[in-house]
This record gives structure tokens, C-alpha cells and sequence, in this order.
């Protein structure tokens, strides 16, 4: 059983995987700590809601009762903040709508809860991120010692020889904090970064969508509900009705990570350049590596077939 901390901005994708968090959980092999939300596709309020209301429906008891969902940082540490409204609805689910939660979100903010976590169970805790990374950098900011407490962190994050999504080079989950990025990625602590060099090969397109569609359970129908909206978002850019679920990629392969092709590489964030601010670099040059950075293991492709049946699985599941 692994026990995980999950920071994330829900959002479309996240919903995806807390549901599919929720299927390994009711499985016995993930023990959800608690959540953490922060400013990027919503507001983290919005976002500690939307979470609520996920795991929730997927039968998964949270807020003060059950697993502690955190409202995190509400802006990045450098910049103004932006939302993904046009991608992931205004409610951060596709204006779905869902009911209030039954739950409240815990009075501790995120990156609180998260350090308190890691301390509680030094070296068991895997933090899981789909979103900025402001929690986890105000985190190294509260207690130094965090890298030496926490067994791994994995992130959906940045794009290397992949085209930016929200700007010409840099992926949204970077980009929107790359001052907390850059934090993260230089800290002495065990990383893997799944950018979108691996989640864009992993689209799930109509046929799948399909299969999705015949299930009749609660779950399975707001899924569906909520990855239209995505799936309208996504068609033009993909070329074929379809949408990336980037942060269920980063949550299978942070459980499973046979499933993923990996490169070791210091890993660094573009902090000033005018066209490419929050982009990150890695050195691929194949000369001995100059940076002293500890090496992230950056996923630069996945066994594509297995995530697809493994996720449907999951989200048929509960
Ligand atoms: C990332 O950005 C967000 O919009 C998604 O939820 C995902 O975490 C993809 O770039
Ligand atoms: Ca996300």
C-alpha cells in the first residue's frame, strides 16, 4: 500500500484521477493521507469542492471525517494568477453541476497539512501533483528538511521535445508557477516528472470513449459527463474526437512505473526568457552532465494499450 499526498487543481483530469485513486484505494493499494488544492484550471477553493464532490461519489468518505482535503496557495509566488476556464468549464468540471459535497474542507492550508503528513510518517509519504507547484514549493519553504521525509514525488508537468499547451514551449502546470517548479526540481529529494511528451501519446479517443459510455454507474456516467466538455476542448487540437488525461498518466505510472520509458536528466525551469518563461530544459547533449542537480526521472513514453485498459477498468470499477 502506498500512502500518497495529493496536490491538485480539479479540473478535468484530476477528477479523472481521483476516481481513479479511488478504484486503488477501494483495491487496498493506495492509502490516500489527504488532498491539497491550488490555484490553476480554478480557484483552490473551487477546486477543494470539486474534490470533495469526486470522492464523494466515488463512496470515498473526505473533509473533516474522512480524507482531509486542504485549500492551498490561491496564487503563484511570482506572477498573476490565471485559470483554465475554457478548458475545463467554469466550475472546473465542465459545468457539470455537481450537488455540494456532503464534506468541508480541513481549516490547515495545504502546504501545512502536507508537511505535517510527511512528518507523521518520515519516508513513506509519495506526494502526488497535477497541478502547479506552488504547495509543494511553499512546502520546502516551511520545512527543509521535507526532502529527506518524503519517499517520492511524481508530477504532471513541463514538455521537453513536445510543443507547449499553453504557450509556444511551456506546458500549463509549469508555466502557471515556475519560480514553485524550479523549487521542486531542485530539491534533494527522489522525482519523476511525466511531461507531455508522455501523456499526449496516451489520448483516449472515440472507440474508448464509447466503451466508457456503455457503463451505467454512477461514476461511469459523470465521467463521461465531465470528459465531454474536455473532449470538445481537445478535438481540434488532437485532429479526432479525443482528450488527454495527463494527470491519470502520472498517477499510474507513480503506482505502476514498469508501464513507463524513462530519461534521467537534471531538470530546470526557464525563470526569464520572453517567449519562454516557465518552460523546462533539460541538458540531452550527449557530453557527461554538467549540472549538479539531482537527476529527475523524466517518463518519455508509456505502454499506451495498458493505461487505456487499466483506466477504463478503473473508472467502471466503483
Ligand atoms: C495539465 O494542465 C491542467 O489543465 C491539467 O489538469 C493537467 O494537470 C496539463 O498540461
Ligand atoms: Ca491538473
Amino acid at each position: 500500500t502506498r500512502t500518497i499526498f495529493y496536490d491538485c487543481d480539479t479540473g478535468i483530469d484530476d477528477a479523472m484521477t481521483l476516481l481513479y485513486l479511488a478504484s486503488r484505494i477501494r483495491a487496498g493499494a493506495v492509502d490516500l493521507a489527504g488532498v491539497g488544492t491550488v490555484h490553476g484550471n480554478t480557484d483552490p477553493l473551487t477546486g477543494a469542492l470539486n474534490t470533495l464532490r469526486v470522492l464523494e461519489l466515488a463512496g470515498i468518505k473526505a473533509g473533516e471525517e474522512g480524507v482531509p482535503v486542504a485549500v492551498g496557495a490561491a496564487r503563484p509566488m511570482a506572477q498573476d494568477v490565471h485559470y483554465a476556464l475554457d478548458w475545463h468549464g467554469t466550475d472546473g468540471l465542465g459545468d457539470t453541476r455537481l450537488p455540494e459535497p456532503a464534506g468541508r474542507p480541513v481549516a490547515e492550508p495545504a502546504a501545512a497539512l502536507l508537511v505535517r503528513l510527511a512528518r507523521a510518517r518520515p519516508g513513506e509519504l509519495t506526494v502526488l501533483a497535477t497541478g502547479p507547484l506552488t504547495n509543494l514549493g511553499a512546502a520546502l519553504l516551511l520545512d527543509p528538511e521535507l526532502p529527506s521525509l518524503v519517499r517520492e514525488v511524481v508530477v504532471m508537468g513541463g514538455a521537453f521535445d513536445h510543443p507547449g499547451n499553453i504557450t509556444t514551449h511551456a506546458e500549463a502546470n509549469i508555466w502557471h508557477d515556475p519560480e514553485a517548479a524550479d523549487l521542486v526540481f531542485a530539491a534533494d529529494w527522489p522525482v519523476m516528472l511525466v511531461p507531455l511528451d508522455a501523456t499526449h501519446p496516451t489520448a483516449v479517443h472515440g472507440d474508448w470513449l464509447d466503451r466508457l459510455a456503455a457503463h451505467d454507474t454512477a461514476a461511469a456516467r459523470f465521467a463521461v459527463r465531465v470528459l465531454s466538455f474536455y473532449v470538445d476542448a481537445y478535438t481540434p487540437v488532437l485532429r479526432q474526437r479525443g482528450a488527454v488525461v495527463h494527470d491519470a498518466l502520472a498517477a499510474m505510472l507513480m503506482l505502476e512505473p514498469e508501464l513507463g520509458e524513462y530519461a534521467q536528466r537534471a531538470v530546470r525551469v526557464e525563470l526569464r526568457g520572453e517567449l519562454t518563461r516557465g518552460t523546462t530544459v533539460w541538458d540531452a547533449r550527449s557530453l557527461p552532465a554538467e549540472d549538479t542537480r539531482r537527476p529527475v526521472r523524466v517518463a518519455v513514453g508509456s505502454d499506451v494499450p495498458a493505461f487505456h485498459e487499466r483506466l477504463l477498468a478503473a473508472l467502471t470499477s466503483l
